[in-house]
């Protein structure tokens, strides 16, 4: 449930030999000449990223995008729902978790920390964790209105704070894992911190859509990048700084990150469009999602104790 658009007519549009319409083109490490033959510093592009620019640049965008992000898409969500990913799917419906009743869950970026509520109502003892503050300070504003209080953590998740074998069950819906530069590190703290044969299900943006322009309707049907291209799409700002990535992995890259964390990968769920779902949100919508999966949900475990 990323947001800007990576091929929004606003900032331009990179096209399949990705230049950028209108601003300039982009070279092979992301600057953009603006035509003038005077390097600026990109607007956006593809990039090799190191995992403190990225942390940084998702700390910028969340914390400036809270409240709008929780605006635009609360109600959506719920204010104590567990919405695995925007065609709408719920844990309610999938049950990907089991039984957290009486579980110690640990949600993974968990934004506004509607997965949490909805846990906490099912009898979990939760912590959910976020990097930015500002969608923490959201979660805490849900609590004083749902009151349903969760326990809230600011942290990064390829950092954890959290003890060796601590924790029953981990989720995340979009958290964290589009946005880190090394995701295979989420997935070996993720491990770490679980219980032996404690589940991990996380949902992502499904990888084929890197391929595909920002776009629900007819226009996003089209392949303009490679999916091979592992560089981060980020936008900057006048100088130049991150302020905004998302990050890819091959569904490959994604299985060997699992099974590298020592996880036993049990399925890989591409969710159908549901018939009579007709909200968009960014690039998923129902005409293009007719054609092409843009979500993904890992569930894995750590095998259990011998
Ligand atoms: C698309 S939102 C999803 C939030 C929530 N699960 C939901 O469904 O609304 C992505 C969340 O991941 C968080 N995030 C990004 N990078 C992170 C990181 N390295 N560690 C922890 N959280 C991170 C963001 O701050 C944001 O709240």
């Amino acid at each position: 449930m990323g947001s800007p658009e990576n091929d929004a007519a606003t900032s331009g549009t990179i096209d399949s030999t990705d230049t950028i319409d209108s601003t300039g083109t982009i070279d092979s490490t992301g600057t953009i000449d603006g035509g003038d033959g005077e390097e600026q510093p990109p607007a956006y592009g593809y990039l090799d990223i190191d995992p403190e620019t990225a942390r940084r640049a998702s700390r910028i965008y969340w914390d400036d995008a809270a409240a709008d992000y929780q605006a635009e898409h609360g109600a959506f969500l719920g204010d104590s729902d567990f919405c695995w990913s925007p065609e709408g799917l719920r844990e309610s419906e999938l049950r990907l978790l089991g039984d957290v009743a009486g579980r110690t869950v640990l949600e993974v970026g968990c934004g506004g920390a509607q997965c949490a509520r909805w846990l906490r109502r099912q009898g979990a003892r939760v912590v959910g964790f976020d990097l930015s503050g500002g969608q923490l300070a959201q979660a805490r504003a849900y609590a004083a209105r749902t009151g349903i209080e969760v326990a809230l953590v600011q942290a990064d998740a390829v950092a954890l704070p959290f003890a060796d074998e601590s924790v029953d069950v981990a989720c995340s819906a979009f958290g964290a894992v589009p946005f880190v530069a090394d995701s295979g590190a989420v997935m070996r703290e993720v491990a770490r911190v679980l219980r032996p044969g404690g589940r991990w299900v996380f949902s992502t943006t499904h990888p084929f859509v890197w391929c595909l322009p920002d776009d629900p309707d007819e226009n996003g049907l089209r392949v303009f990048h490679s999916y091979f291209d592992r560089r981060a799409y980020t936008e900057h700002d006048e100088q130049g700084q991150a302020i905004y990535t998302e990050t890819h992995r091959t569904i490959g890259d994604r299985v060997r990150e699992i099974v590298a964390a020592g996880l036993i990968l049990h399925d890989i769920i591409e969710p159908e469009w549901p018939a009579g779902q007709e909200r968009t949100w960014g690039q998923w919508g129902p005409v293009r999602g007719g054609y092409v999966p843009s979500t993904s949900i890992f569930v894995t475990s750590r095998p259990p104790a011998r």
